[in-house]
């Protein structure tokens, strides 16, 4: 359909999960995608794959939490294909389920600052360049950890309602320069975010005693297709909310 010919789209977390998925999607449909990872192995394996299918990609490997890769991301976009009209800020972490009273510093930290400054750093490098252009779209994937408190452990629901809150205050901000911001809340997704967990057991518990309501878990594909509307022009009314994906599971 190429509903998204002639746009360049940032896409972070590419390597992986729901990122992969949309940079695949996008690609698809005739966009410039800008993958970026910091796992520089998997980002080549999304790069081949949509090269192979023979549509428009650049990967660029870097940390979404260090201020400087942001920049270089951001940059080279511009550079490449003369400015960014979509960001998606997709990179983001687990925090083992912890709890306040386990909590490290270090962890914290951690996952602060990759699910939230990290797309802070890339929402201000992209809009920078969003002003001059007169438009742009941000879709930041939050989680339904970003609405209720026990989806997630402590610093990674707090990372999440940040995000909404980030998403919020841009949409409002920006709307009249052309520009809007939407973040997508999935519920659970099947992808390679919980490996290598060692989760606190009491955080593990507080979360599992909502897991017998959740009717299923997504392909990361049904989570692109939203990505995508949320980028296109098709969703041109519809700023500084959350779409909630999670198969029915907060409705209970
Ligand atoms: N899987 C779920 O059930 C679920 C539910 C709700 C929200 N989410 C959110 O969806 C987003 C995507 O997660 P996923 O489930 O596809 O996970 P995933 O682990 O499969 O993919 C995440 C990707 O982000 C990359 N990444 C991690 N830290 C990074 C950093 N500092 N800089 C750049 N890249 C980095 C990883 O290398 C990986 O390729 C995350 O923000 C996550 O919080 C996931």
């Amino acid at each position: 359909m190429n509903i998204l010919k002639n746009k360049t789209a940032v896409i972070t977390g590419a390597g992986s999960g729901m990122g992969k998925a949309m940079s695949i999607l996008f690609a698809e449909e005739g966009a410039n995608v800008v993958a970026c990872d910091i796992n520089s192995a998997n980002l080549e394996s999304t790069v081949s794959e949509i090269k192979a299918a023979g549509n428009i990609v650049t990967g660029i490997t870097g940390n979404i939490s260090d201020e400087t890769d942001v920049k270089k991301i951001i940059n080279n976009t511009i550079a490449l294909y003369g400015g960014v009209d979509i960001l998606v800020n997709n990179a983001g972490i687990l925090d083992d389920f912890m709890t306040v009273n386990e909590m490290k510093n270090e962890m914290w930290n951690k996952i602060l600052s990759v699910n939230l400054t990290g797309p802070m750093f890339a929402c201000r490098e992209a809009l920078h360049q969003m002003l001059k252009q007169g438009n742009g779209v941000i879709v930041n994937i939050a989680s339904v950890g970003g609405l209720f408190g026990a989806r997630g452990g402590a610093a990674y629901t707090v990372s999440k309602h940040g995000l909404i809150g980030l998403t919020k205050n841009i949409g409002f901000t920006y709307a009249k320069k052309g520009i809007r911001c939407n973040a997508i809340a999935p519920g659970a997704v099947n992808t390679n975010i919980g490996a290598n967990m060692h989760p606190d057991m009491l955080g593990f518990e507080a979360l599992n005693a909502g897991m017998g309501i959740n009717p299923r878990t997504a392909d990361p594909s049904e989570i692109a297709t939203i990505a995508l509307f949320l980028a296109s022009d098709k969703s041109s009314f519809i700023n500084g909310t959350v779409v909630t994906a999670d198969g029915g599971w907060t409705s209970y």
